[in-house]
């Protein structure tokens, strides 16, 4: 295993921070007692095989499964297993792997509604138009009902819950899962630009070669099991991993 952080990198900057964390699905356990931390204001992609786990640990995170075993802390609170509604108020942003956007709606009928715990109407409408002007083409889709747009606009669709509910974190898995390159580009473009604002990302992504692009932290998963956490550098020279990266084995 090669964890490039020491004890002291674990009680730096780190926004999550998550120990022993355990989890599955009825009796099976599927996360073997994960360590991970997540650094402010960076993106950090969750990369390795199909099954690994990687899905599992964000809905663990995201409070969609249980946890079973863990702690799990966040911006200095202890968040393990709260609910997904919970942890939008402890800024938290959520966007699961699929379609998450609902289809009958209209765009802004969809994004309206990503910001329901905010009561304050002038808000809302300040934060939509903050929307629309890092998405234009939601602006122009906006009457639309959000079933009839493409599956990238929706991917497109789900990030502007972030201009919508201003989160410090946004947990998001697959994004770019079935996009063409050219929207898979603008998808991680503007996840950038968040990220670039101040917004600190985790994402799990199945493409080795787009997540060492964007990515400033790297967690490897294989079998449940933390296998790498660290610098997209460090992992290409090293030589175990990287090498079964670029063969093509992980
Ligand atoms: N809802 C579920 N019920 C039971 N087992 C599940 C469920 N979802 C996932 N699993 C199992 O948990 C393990 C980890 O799955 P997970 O979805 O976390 O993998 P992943 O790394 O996200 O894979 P992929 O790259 O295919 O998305 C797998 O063995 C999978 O079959
Ligand atoms: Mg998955």
């Amino acid at each position: 295993m090669t964890h490039e952080g020491t004890a002291t990198a674990m009680q730096s900057d780190a926004l999550l921070a998550v120990r022993g964390l355990v989890s599955g699905y009825g009796r099976v356990e599927t996360l073997h007692g994960v360590d991970i931390e997540v650094k402010a204001g960076e993106i950090t992609a969750i990369i390795g095989p199909n099954g690994s786990g990687k899905s599992t640990l964000l809905k663990a995170l995201a409070g969609l499964i249980p946890t079973w075993k863990g702690d799990v802390t966040f911006d200095g609170r202890d968040i393990a297993g709260i609910s997904a509604h919970r942890l939008v108020g402890n800024g938290i942003c959520v966007v699961p792997q699929g379609r998450v956007v609902f289809p009958g709606l209209t765009v802004e009928e969809n994004l309206k509604l990503s910001a329901f715990s905010v009561r304050d109407s002038s808000i809302v409408k300040r934060r939509l138009e903050d929307a629309y002007e890092l998405f234009p083409m939601l602006r122009e889709r906006r009457a639309s009902l959000a079933g009839s747009l493409s599956g990238g606009e929706q991917v497109l669709l789900s990030i502007a819950k972030v201009p919508m509910l201003q989160p410090k974190m946004l947990l998001i898995d697959e994004p770019s899962l079935g996009l063409s390159p050219k929207m898979m580009s603008l998808v991680y473009s503007k996840i950038t630009e968040l990220a670039e604002g101040g917004l600190t990302v985790l994402v799990v992504e199945q493409n080795v070669k787009k997540a060492l692009e964007i990515a400033q932290t790297l967690i490897v998963i294989v079998l449940g099991e933390v296998r790498y956490i660290g610098s997209p550098e460090a992992l290409q020279n090293d030589v175990d991993l990287g090498t079964l990266f670029l063969e093509g084995k992980l």
